[in-house]
């Protein structure tokens, strides 16, 4: 909280420190472990225990006006009724609404559906990567790992295997453009992803089958005050719709990350083709290195203090998980990478009320998908020159990688 002209600087939206955040987040760590950028008005935690902390208090720290940092309206103190923030999305409420649709949802999410698209994965994983064994390389993540997470996520739902390509081309154009600049092509893929599933919610209703949306239609709860409750249509669709957003882009990057990764530290690569037991560890490990998603932004319903400075209510807070990884007071030697090393935790999935709903699947994925590129190219060389990456104030990671065989 120094206003020193040596004092760090952090500007989420400045490319030049989000090319390698991690030297700013570590002079924040050392030096503002509590700190305020003026320009965009905002606080950030940068230590490991501090962002753990925050995550699990949310009655301080509030998802209800979104997580998204330049997004979320300090103006509107009382907020407007009339507007509902939260898009009907869990993700961007507090409990007790939050509690209550995790709670219905998770009755549907379940570890057998999860555990049933292992399969799947691999299919998939045969279908893009069979076609590249011979020749001289290819995009890892245009080619393939972009493509992964949408189907799977269709397969979850229960979208037939025929138009899991189309959800995935609609979903890459909802997803490509930053928020703020909708195009008439976004808008399309919008409307059309929306008409899509709405039809199969309507096919469901009436010819219940076994698959995710069959279930969000069924599950019911028991409130404290005895009453039923089932999930709404409008509810259903914006948890399909919340499913699309929060596991695409982020699986995708993660699966980049990979590639990049494993050919920066070849004896680590070296390491999992020998003993692929190995390999969720190395996910692990991947999570907490090179987080896809390493902000998470609240907002603050009472002041809160921090290392002797005290934030005001009605603040815009980042938590750095990005930063957290890399805490030297939670891991030992945090700038290596060691697919071997011996993780407790970490918090790139987040922590508390909002804790990932799709860790589980995240990380099938990503082993899968390892496990199987591995199994065909067992060495790759990038061009750090090549690669490109993607900048939102939400995801950070890899959206080209030529790799070359
Ligand atoms: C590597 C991949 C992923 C990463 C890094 C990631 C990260 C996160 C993080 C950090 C949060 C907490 C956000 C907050 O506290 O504000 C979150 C929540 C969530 N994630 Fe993921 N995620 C990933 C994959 C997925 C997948 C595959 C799905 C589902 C298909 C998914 C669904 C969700 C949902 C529904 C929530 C909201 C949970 C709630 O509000 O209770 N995520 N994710």
């Amino acid at each position: 909280m120094s206003a020193s002209p040596t004092a760090p600087y952090y500007d989420p939206y400045d490319a030049a420190i989000d090319d390698d955040p991690y030297p700013t987040w570590r002079r924040l760590r050392d030096e503002a472990p509590l700190y305020y950028n003026e320009q965009h008005d905002f606080y950030a935690l940068s230590r490991f225990a501090d962002v753990y902390a925050a995550s699990l208090n949310w009655q301080t720290y509030s998802s209800a006006r979104g997580t998204v940092l330049e997004l979320i309206d300090t103006n509107t103190v009382a907020g407007n009724p009339e507007s509902d923030p939260s898009f009907g999305m869990m993700i961007f409420m507090d409990p007790p609404r939050h509690d209550e649709l995790r709670r219905l949802v998770s009755r549907a999410f379940t570890p057998r559906r999860v555990a049933a698209l292992n399969v799947r994965i691999r299919e998939l994983c045969a279908e893009f990567l069979e076609p590249q064994c011979g020749g001289p390389g290819f995009d890892y993540v245009e080619d393939f790992a972009a493509k992964i997470p949408t189907m799977v996520i269709g397969a979850l739902l229960g979208v037939p295997k025929q138009d899991q390509d189309q959800l995935r081309r609609w979903g890459d154009l909802m997803m490509r453009l930053e928020i703020g600049t909708v195009s008439a092509e976004k808008m399309d893929a919008i409307e059309r992803f929306g008409a899509y599933m709405q039809a199969m919610v309507d096919d469901r209703r009436r010819a219940p089958r076994d698959d995710m949306i069959s279930d969000l239609l069924a599950v019911e709860i028991t409130r404290d005050d005895g009453s039923n409750r089932k999930l709404d249509h409008p509810e259903v669709m914006a948890f399909v719709t919340l499913l699309e957003i929060a596991g695409s882009e982020t699986t995708a990057r993660l699966l980049g990350w990979a590639s990049v990764l494993l050919a920066r530290h070849p004896e680590q690569r070296a390491k999992l083709v020998a003993n692929r037991t190995l390999v969720p560890n190395a996910v692990e490990e991947l999570l907490r290195y090179e987080p896809p998603s390493p902000i998470q932004a609240r907002f603050t319903m009472h002041a809160a203090e921090w290392h002797g400075h005290v934030v005001p209510a009605h603040s815009r807070m980042a938590l750095l998980t990005g930063s957290a990884g890399r805490d030297e007071r939670e891991y030992p030697e945090p700038e290596r990478f060691d697919v071997e090393r011996s993780l407790d935790r970490h918090v790139t999935f987040g922590y508390g009320v909002h804790y990932c709903l799709g860790a589980s699947l995240a990380r099938l994925e990503a082993e899968a998908v390892i496990e199987e590129t591995l199994a065909r190219f067992p060495e790759w060389h990038i061009d750090e020159r090549e690669i490109e990456y993607v900048r939102t104030s939400t995801v950070r990671g890899p959206s080209r990688v030529p790799i070359h065989l």
